[in-house]
């Protein structure tokens, strides 16, 4: 019987040697390929006695299994190696200063801009900002709202659920998670707002996976529906600058509100052009509502003493309807032109505190 000891050690030196992904596959159909030299043996095996094939068979089931562990092993090793040297030679020095033309060019995004317009006239209005976290659990984004497991509500939301043993985690389908973990500071009078991003399984003309809302929620012991209607027709007034703009209350339904309304500002649309404040058509920009007992009870709020109103609103929606986008997922494309055609120069947005 041959001694086949030599080509087995010759075959994990030459492994051990080689340098590049490239080398390894050819090595590997060197010896195991469709005409390799292991290959053909295992194939003359049944020309062998049969003590000499059970022991050649043995040999060369052991060689294979150190041959490809001791491969994988060499891949990782050369990979690791290449995704280091990619870095070095793609190192970016962030200390270099911008180049002055470029900070000339630079704008501001459309929502950056949309957002802190609302962000400083709903202060202006009495409003206290608020955070939440993206990441939220089933608690605080379905069951406090007022949308219990199994109700058909949590259907509305195409809500993208985090894999995770110890508790229900989704992305913020909504900001209204920000209204129970004010509530339950327990702080009264309450007037808050709560920018943030939100999240929803969902692409076309008009949503994207990520978008942004506002939220906003005020408490207190008489607070009314006409509360609300003042507070939002103020609101809408001044971010279109427009006194004249016409606010449509229409009732809706959501969870965590009764009533619950859809508010729509008045238009015109003429080849496609959407004008704001002027003609009979209808665009809807916010949901809104008193906030439902239910809300009050679960986060632990005396619900016969206090009263209150909350809206959301998107803030992608009323950028477009500013500014006039006509497609939402520009937004997110990065496209360098339509940047510096819609985007804001500094002297524009003031306040750059809000990322
Ligand atoms: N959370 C609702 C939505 O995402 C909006 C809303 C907020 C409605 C507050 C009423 C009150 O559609």
């Amino acid at each position: 019987m041959k001694n086949y000891d030599q080509l087995i050690d010759s075959a994990l030196v030459e492994l051990e040697s080689c340098e590049t992904l490239i080398s390894l596959e050819e090595l590997r159909l060197e010896y195991f390929g469709k005409n390799g030299e292991v290959t053909s043996i295992l194939k003359s095996l049944s020309k062998l006695s049969e003590k000499d094939k059970k022991e050649v068979g043995k040999k060369f089931n052991l060689f294979k299994q150190n041959f490809f562990k001791n491969l994988e092993k060499k891949k990782n090793i050369i990979e690791q190696s290449q995704i280091e040297e990619k870095l070095q030679k793609e190192k970016i020095d962030i200390s270099l200063p911008t180049r002055e033309e470029e900070k000339l060019n630079s704008k501001i995004h459309p929502i950056t801009h949309t957002a802190n317009e609302i962000i400083s006239i709903l202060g202006s209005m009495g409003l206290n900002y608020e955070e939440g976290p993206d990441v939220e659990n089933d608690f605080y984004n379905f069951t406090a709202l007022n949308i219990p497991e199994n109700h058909p509500a949590r259907e509305m939301h195409d809500t993208f659920y985090i894999e995770n043993n110890l508790e229900k985690l989704v992305l913020r389908t909504h900001t209204s998670p920000v209204q129970i973990r004010n509530l339950q500071k327990k702080k009264f009078p309450l007037r808050i707002f709560a920018p943030g991003r939100t999240y929803r399984c969902d692409s076309d003309i008009t949503h994207t996976p990520m978008f942004h809302q506002v939220e906003g929620l005020v408490v207190d012991h008489s607070v009314t529906f006409a509360n609300l209607k003042w507070f939002l027709e103020k609101f809408c007034k001044t971010f279109f600058d427009n006194e004249k703009l016409k606010l449509r209350f229409r009732p809706s339904y959501f969870p965590f509100t009764e009533p619950s309304a859809e508010v729509d500002v008045n238009c015109s649309i003429t080849s496609g052009k959407i004008i704001l404040g002027e003609g009979d058509k209808w665009m809807e920009i916010l949901g809104c509502g008193m906030v439902h007992p239910n809300v009050l009870k679960m986060s632990g709020v005396d619900d016969d003493q206090l009263k209150g109103f909350a809206f959301g609103m998107g803030i992608e929606r009323l950028s477009m309807l500013k500014y006039g986008m006509p497609d939402l997922r520009d937004f997110y494309d990065s496209n360098i032109n339509w940047l510096s055609h819609y985007g804001f120069s500094f002297l524009e947005t003031t306040d750059l505190s809000w990322r």
